[in-house]
Formats: C-alpha cells, sequence, structure tokens
C-alpha cells in the first residue's frame, strides 16, 4: 500500500485497528457535520497563486511561546494515544521532538506525564480537562509542572461530553461495552496486546498515577464519565492561572467574544477548535470561525487552530485565514495507528513538503508573510 496523505494512514489505521477504537478516533458527533465541514470548508479555501518571484529560499519555522518550531504546527492532544500504538504517547512525542514541534499530551493519557518527559530533548505540552475532580487537577498540574512541561493547554468545549453515535454501535460506550471491545480486540487479527481488555489490567497512565492503582478502559470510562464538570466558569479558571508559571491556553474557542474573553482573563494563547466536530455539531467549522475571532484578538494573543487539518496546504490556509500556529488531531493519530513513530515522523514530513509547495506556488518565504492577502475573495 503506497502511503502519501493522511487519508492513506487512514485507511492503513483502520485495517490495523479493532472497530471500537477506529471509530472512536474516526467519528463525531450526531450527524458529523461538523466534522465534515472542518475538512470540507477548509478545502474550499482558495489562495492566489503567485509566480516568477524566486522561491528558492524558503523559511517554514516560527517562533511559539519562546520555543522555535522547524513547522507550524503542534500535535494536538489525543486521548488514550497509547491504546493506538504500544507506548503510543511516546511514539509521537518522540516523532515530534524530532521535527522539532511541540506534542501536547492529552490528561487522559495510556503513558503517564514522567514516562514520556524523559524521552524528548522539547519541553512536552500538557492538556487538561475540567473535571469536578479538582485532586485529579491539582495532582496532574503539579506533576505536569514539576516534569518540566512548558504549555499548559486547557480545554473548555468539553464540560459536558458530545453525543456520540459511533461509540455507541461501536462498543466503546453502552450496554455491554466492555464485553464487545473484549470480543473485538481478540478476535482483531493485527491487534492483540493488553488495554485493560486482555485480562491484565493496563495503566491508564496519569488517571492511575492519581488514583493509586492500576485503571483500566472500563474504570477510566466511569471516572471520566462521573467527573465532567458543567458548572466551570472563567473565575474557575483563576486558580490555574495563579498556579501555572508558563504559557496558558485556552482550548476549544469558537467565538469572537469568547476569544475577547480569554484575553481579558489574561490567557497567553487561544486555540480555535471544535474539537474536531466531536462536541456539538453543526457550530462552525474552525476555518470558517477563524477570520472573525482573528479581527477580535489578533496581535493581543496568539491563535492557534485545529480541527480538519489534514495536509501542508490546510496549515498554509489556515495561517491565512488568521491563525499563528495549527494543530493536528486525526492526521497524526491515524499514521501512529498505522506506523508508530515512523509513521508520524512521516506524516510530519509530508506535511512540511506540502507547506513549501503552497508558500512556493503563493510565492511567501516566511510564514510572517502567510496573510489574509492571499484569500481570493470571490465577488
Ligand atoms: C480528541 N481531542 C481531544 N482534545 C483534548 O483537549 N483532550 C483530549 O483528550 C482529546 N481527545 C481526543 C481523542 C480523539 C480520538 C480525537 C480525534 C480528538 C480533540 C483534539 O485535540 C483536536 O481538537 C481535534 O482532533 C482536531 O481535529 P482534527 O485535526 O482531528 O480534525
Amino acid at each position: 500500500m503506497i502511503i502519501s496523505s493522511a487519508s492513506d494512514y487512514r485507511a492503513a489505521a483502520q485495517k490495523r485497528l479493532p472497530p471500537f477504537l477506529f471509530h472512536y478516533i474516526d467519528g463525531g458527533a450526531y450527524a458529523e457535520k461538523t466534522l465534515r465541514r472542518n475538512v470540507d470548508d477548509l478545502a474550499e479555501v482558495a489562495l492566489r497563486q503567485r509566480v516568477l518571484k524566486d522561491m528558492s529560499k524558503l523559511d517554514t519555522s516560527i517562533e511559539l511561546f519562546g520555543e522555535k518550531l522547524s513547522i507550524p504546527v503542534a500535535l494536538s492532544p489525543v486521548g488514550l494515544t497509547g491504546m493506538y500504538a504500544r507506548r503510543g504517547e511516546v511514539q509521537a512525542a518522540r516523532a515530534a521532538d524530532a521535527k522539532g514541534v511541540p506534542f501536547c499530551m492529552s490528561s487522559v493519557s495510556v503513558c503517564p506525564i514522567e514516562e514520556v518527559v524523559p524521552r524528548i530533548k522539547r519541553p512536552m505540552w500538557f492538556q487538561l480537562y475540567v473535571l469536578k475532580d479538582r485532586g485529579f487537577m491539582q495532582n496532574a498540574l503539579e506533576r505536569a509542572q514539576a516534569a518540566g512541561c512548558s504549555t499548559l493547554v486547557f480545554t473548555v468545549d468539553m464540560p459536558v461530553p458530545g453525543a456520540r453515535y459511533r461509540d455507541a454501535h461501536s462498543g466503546m460506550s453502552g450496554p455491554n461495552a466492555a464485553m464487545r471491545r473484549y470480543l473485538q480486540a481478540v478476535t482483531h487479527p493485527r491487534w492483540a496486546w493488553d488495554v485493560g481488555l486482555m485480562g491484565k489490567p493496563h495503566d491508564l497512565g496519569n488517571i492511575s498515577a492519581y488514583l493509586g492503582k492500576p485503571t483500566g478502559l472500563a474504570d477510566y470510562m466511569g471516572y471520566l464519565g462521573a467527573n465532567f464538570d458543567p458548572s466551570i466558569s472563567w473565575k474557575d479558571l483563576e486558580w490555574i492561572r495563579e498556579f501555572w508559571k508558563g504559557p496558558m491556553v485556552i482550548k476549544g474557542i469558537l467565538d469572537p467574544e469568547d476569544a475577547r474573553d480569554a484575553v481579558r482573563f489574561g490567557a497567553d494563547g487561544i486555540i480555535v477548535s471544535n474539537h474536531g466536530g466531536r462536541q456539538l455539531d453543526g457550530v462552525l467549522s474552525s476555518a470558517r470561525a477563524l477570520p472573525a475571532i482573528a479581527d477580535a484578538v489578533k496581535g493581543q494573543i496568539k491563535i492557534l487552530a485545529d480541527s480538519g487539518v489534514r495536509n501542508g496546504l490546510d496549515v498554509v490556509r489556515m495561517i491565512a485565514l488568521g491563525a499563528d500556529a495549527v494543530m493536528i488531531g486525526r492526521a497524526y493519530i491515524y499514521a501512529l495507528a498505522a506506523a508508530g513513530e515512523a509513521g508520524v515522523a512521516h506524516l510530519l514530513e509530508l506535511l512540511e513538503k506540502e507547506m513549501r509547495v503552497a508558500m512556493t506556488l503563493t510565492s511567501v518565504s516566511r510564514v510572517a508573510d502567510i496573510t489574509s492577502d492571499l484569500l481570493v475573495h470571490e465577488a
């Protein structure tokens, strides 16, 4: 099988993973409108082709929060990454590290913070959810800070979990889920190691470390299900702002008013995101939400964006729409599930190559020159 894109990796991941895991990654909420729009709206963004400007010297690097990135990309936090490939967080983090881009660990990772940090040279980013169990939040923050994580990504678009029908059908959630997961795992030819489904409990890293006992997938789903916190407001974030010494980024902003609130709150950055279409279906794609948010806060706060980015051209498009940097979720997760660390490394190389093509054909030699001037405004 020839692999030259994220969608090739998606097909390879589908062959390799038991269906409940593939659909957990691939799916979105309700009718999956926003999931599709994220990709389709980006693909519709037309850039101005310019020619004959000597594009032999291109620089794809940027500086973000005092860190140098070889391309303006970071890996989005993705829960249960260590289930898609063995010790998956370590593998993804190492590929990101080698490429010179940040890896953001999800708070619901399989590998604990302390396992990943020593395996990479760059400081890791850490993502936190709002959970009712403030003890978990405090514990995770303390451990992330002690381990030397640089940037805190605080995800605010999941005060409640989205309704994901595929998960109910696939056995990821719902009645008899554990039994259905078990059957899929044991009957799936290429996926047969322990994930808390095979009799041997698997540590779900950060949560196990906090609870002080191994937690398999069923315990984890129960813990998380009981701990989403719809009461959260900006006020509740103040102690975190106080506590966290490094940059703090708010993930899940889709509205210019919320972006302004993030500036007032004193965040260092926002991530324009609809959680990859996994939360409120029907909301704007990130590509469509971004220009108004950039109008409201560009220059006052760093703007990152994710949801729908599948290639290097999409990276350039997101930046032209107003982002300072871009994050990728499924694109690298498919590559990880299909081919581990080497897959993620390859995917990141593809992104850079494709970015270079897009920059050459739009005649911009630096990321700072990728602006809304590049957009074609059709009459
Ligand atoms: C996510 N996302 C996510 N976000 C977060 O803040 N914490 C998390 O634990 C997770 N978990 C998670 C699991 C899976 C399987 C997916 C696909 C996504 C959302 C993620 O960070 C990011 O916002 C989206 O993946 C971006 O959309 P694309 O790039 O997947 O289209």
